[in-house]
């Protein structure tokens, strides 16, 4: 047994997902379409030591919560029951984002697990397989196996096999280059947040607007796959801000709520419409966390951060290129 590294970049869902078909196996509800940023980018090494009595675990250079210990080790042994093996192992991984705002890391740091173990372990995986495995690290994690614009299957089969992400075929050629993330950070007094597991499988249960939130999302991907076809930006754009707001309309209305907004949020909405308004190619998403992610342009990218900046309560502006393929390395 060997060490391998493996360097994911997260991704951001311009459809997204919200909602289970199985808890177990971590099977979406529906499917979801995202982009993977290179900004963003967790680096994760494990090594197999038959020395050790129980599995070891640092992240970000401290040793991890005896929560993310426990989650990793349990996904560690997914990888050890394909492969055959009890043996433990010594985990190192990182986020190299450059803010430590608590960016949702789930998706990277499933995927990067997913590919540095198994390459550690001699577990040979298709790209099908080694997505269906990191989603049952965390959903999102299945799209990350992958770079530029993914998209995710709920699939249909109980063993989960055909729940898993692809790149999108056809994208308009110069695409994917042209486009940007500009991620406004709010900070400052957050209250505790839901965590997504719980608070989709809490919408799922009382929202009156999930079942409307199921039927949206085949609409959505489809509008979206067109757009990206065309590299209509203006129609993916409209597509994403739509997706997000009836995602988070549907969670709101959960009872009980289940609202991650904070005021400087509602002002990062209100100000990508008004720089809309001025003719800016600008569309924001939220995911589960008060951020303002907004979907533009290279041209537009650097005055759309530096107009954002000034929102009061947005502490730190980020903006992303389009990510590509996780890189895996064996370790001698
Ligand atoms: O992958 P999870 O369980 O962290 O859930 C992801 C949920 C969203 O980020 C809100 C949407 C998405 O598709 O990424």
């Amino acid at each position: 047994m060997s060490a391998a590294r493996a360097r994911v970049c997260a991704n951001i869902a311009l459809v997204k997902y919200w909602g289970k078909r199985d808890a177990a196996l971590n099977l979406p509800a529906a499917g979801s379409l995202s982009l993977a940023l290179a900004a963003l980018v967790t680096e994760t090494m494990v090594a197999f030591d038959g020395a050790l009595a129980a599995d070891a675990m640092t992240l970000d250079g401290v040793p991890a919560s005896a929560k993310d210990l426990a989650k990793t080790s349990e996904f560690l042994d997914l990888v050890r029951a394909r492969a055959g093996v009890t043996t433990r192992a010594r985990v190192v991984s990182a986020n190299r984002f450059p803010t430590a705002s608590g960016l949702a890391s789930s998706a990277s740091g499933f995927a990067a697990l997913a590919l540095a173990a198994t390459r550690a372990a001699g577990v040979a995986l298709s790209a099908p397989e080694l997505s269906a495995l990191a989603r049952q690290g965390s959903g999102s994690a299945a799209r990350s196996i992958f770079g530029g614009f993914v998209r995710m299957e709920a699939g249909t089969r109980a063993d989960g096999t055909d729940a898993v992400a692809a790149p999108i075929a056809r994208v308009a050629p110069g695409f994917a280059d042209r486009v940007r993330m500009v991620i406004a950070i709010v900070g400052g007094g957050a209250p505790k947040q839901y965590g997504s597991r719980d608070a989709m499988e809490h919408t799922a249960q009382t929202s009156p607007f999930y079942r409307a939130w199921l039927d949206l999302v085949p609409r959505d991907l489809a509008a979206a796959e067109v757009a990206l076809a065309a590299g209509d930006l203006e129609t993916l754009g409209a597509v994403a801000e739509g997706n997000a707001l009836a995602m988070h309309a549907s969670a709101i209305a959960s009872r009980p709520t289940v609202l991650y907004w904070q005021p400087a949020t509602v002002a990062l909405l209100a100000r990508v419409r008004a720089l809309r308004a001025d003719g800016a190619p600008a569309w924001a998403t939220m995911d589960a966390g008060p951020h303002v992610k907004i979907l533009t342009d290279a041209a537009h990218a650097d005055a759309i951060a530096a107009s954002v900046r000034d929102v009061p309560g947005c502490t730190e502006v980020l903006v992303s290129a389009a990510g590509g393929e996780p890189i895996v390395e064996d370790l001698a």
